[in-house]
């Protein structure tokens, strides 16, 4: 029997990939400010203003407090408040899914590599210094100053928003009546004095400058916080199927599904374990484009019409927008944006054929069908595995990799559809 010697191990267990920690959560960071609606860069903004006030502190640490505002919403995947009105903290605290929301991302950041400092700031977040906050109620100096910074923040994005112009008077006159009962006086008397520096707040006001404040942030403070290994990179990235796979509900631990058996059948075509890593998260985040399909396409309980399904095949360019940015993630994010393609060219949304669709792809494709197939829709029952296989086997050669359909049949059989107990056992 051939022994490994722990060199070679460690040569072959490893994709050797390092990435920015800050480029990753900036690109989450853009996913979530999708949600509720396009182009409102609440978490990018709140993390600008947030980095900038512990900077002035110094008694946060400007990375955590970066950090906690780019995700601090990532456990609110069902908001129902409309951002264009205040919500009291009573009113907020009294829709379920919105009081748990802090406990929620405080959770996920917890589990994170990483990030278990900055789940605290998280989980506070809508604590108010008057003790009439969510979720525990805490008050005065029980919450941290990172998460009082952070609920400052957030307020003033709010407040930017509400008022619908970028003057900075009367933001900064309903800000200060607003945070009061929220933060300490040195809280917001810092927010108010880092709005006031030249030239700062006309910037973070113009949604298309946020990004670039974020980036240049991520540079500063995150240029060696990296993400070392592949377990790392792995549960960064779970934070995007996360996401995605929280609706609608015939979605729940889709994307997780994918990437399990996208695993295994990468196995069983021999594929060395660098690429194997590829290309689970590639299968992780190969959804996460969805954000930007209109909410009523993606809960229609019925067939989509071929206008709505164009729509809904954008969502695989916006996936490699999202990812792409993310240095080290370029094959990544090209083997997600192919899952539509089709063996024989008539996918989406390149129209590639056979080889040149990178073979992650082609088995992405595979294992995401069989899910969706054995997925239960509002409109029809789950098919059971045999029938899902069946369909795979007479897509085999147009739609699909004869070679990855015929690898992954044996797999397909031996793992249960939408099991989801024993796909966590594969973990
Ligand atoms: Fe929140
Ligand atoms: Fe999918």
């Amino acid at each position: 029997m051939d022994t490994l010697q722990p060199s070679q191990r460690t040569a072959t267990a490893s994709t050797q990939i390092s990435l920015w920690r800050g480029e990753i959560m900036a690109a989450l960071a853009r996913v979530l400010d999708y949600c509720p609606r396009p182009q409102v860069p609440h978490h990018g903004r709140v993390a600008v203003l947030s980095a900038k006030m512990a900077s002035n502190l110094r008694c946060v640490d400007r990375l955590d407090a970066f950090y906690a505002a780019l995700i601090h919403d990532i456990g609110l995947l069902d908001n129902t408040c409309d951002p264009d009105r205040y919500w009291s903290p009573e009113e907020q605290a009294n829709l379920p899914a919105v009081r748990m929301h802090p406990l929620i991302g405080a959770q996920l950041a917890a589990e994170a590599p990483g990030l278990f400092s900055v789940a605290p700031l998280i989980m506070d977040h809508h604590e108010c210094y008057d003790g009439h906050g969510y979720p525990r109620g805490k008050g005065g100096d029980e919450i941290s100053v990172g998460a009082q910074v952070l609920r400052f923040s957030a307020t003033c994005d709010g407040v930017l928003r509400e008022q619908g112009s970028p003057e900075l008077l009367p933001l900064l006159d309903a800000l200060r009546s607003r945070a009061a009962s929220q933060v300490c006086a040195e809280i917001v008397n810092t927010g108010i004095e880092v709005l006031g520096e030249p030239g700062f707040y006309a910037q973070l006001s113009r949604a298309e400058d946020v990004d670039i404040l974020c980036q240049s942030i991520t540079h500063r403070l995150a240029t060696d916080d990296l993400a070392t290994t592949d377990a790392d990179v792995t549960g960064l990235l779970e934070l995007f199927a996360h996401v995605t796979d929280a609706h609608p509900a015939d979605k729940i631990g889709h994307s997780r599904r994918v990437a399990h058996r996208s695993v295994l059948v990468a196995m069983a075509m021999g594929l060395p374990e660098d690429v194997t890593m590829k290309l689970k998260w590639a299968a992780l985040v190969h959804d996460v484009g969805l954000v930007t399909v209109p909410k009523a396409i993606l809960d229609k309980p019925g067939p989509l019409s071929h206008e709505e399904l164009i729509q809904v095949h954008t969502h695989a360019v916006a996936t490699e927008r999202f990812i792409a940015p993310i240095r080290g993630l370029e094959e990544v994010a090209a083997i997600a944006a192919a899952h539509g393609e089709a063996f024989d060219g008539s996918g989406y949304p390149h129209g590639l054929a056979g080889n040149e669709i990178p073979l992650g792809a082609r088995i992405l494709a595979v294992c995401d069908t069989f899910d969706a197939l054995t997925s239960h829709r509002p409109y029809r029952a789950a098919r059971d595995s045999s029938l899902a296989i069946d369909i795979l086997i007479k897509g085999s050669g147009s739609l699909f990799d004869p070679d990855v359909v015929t690898a992954a049949v044996p797999v397909f059989l031996i793992t249960r559809a939408s099991d989801e107990p024993a796909m966590h056992a594969l973990n």
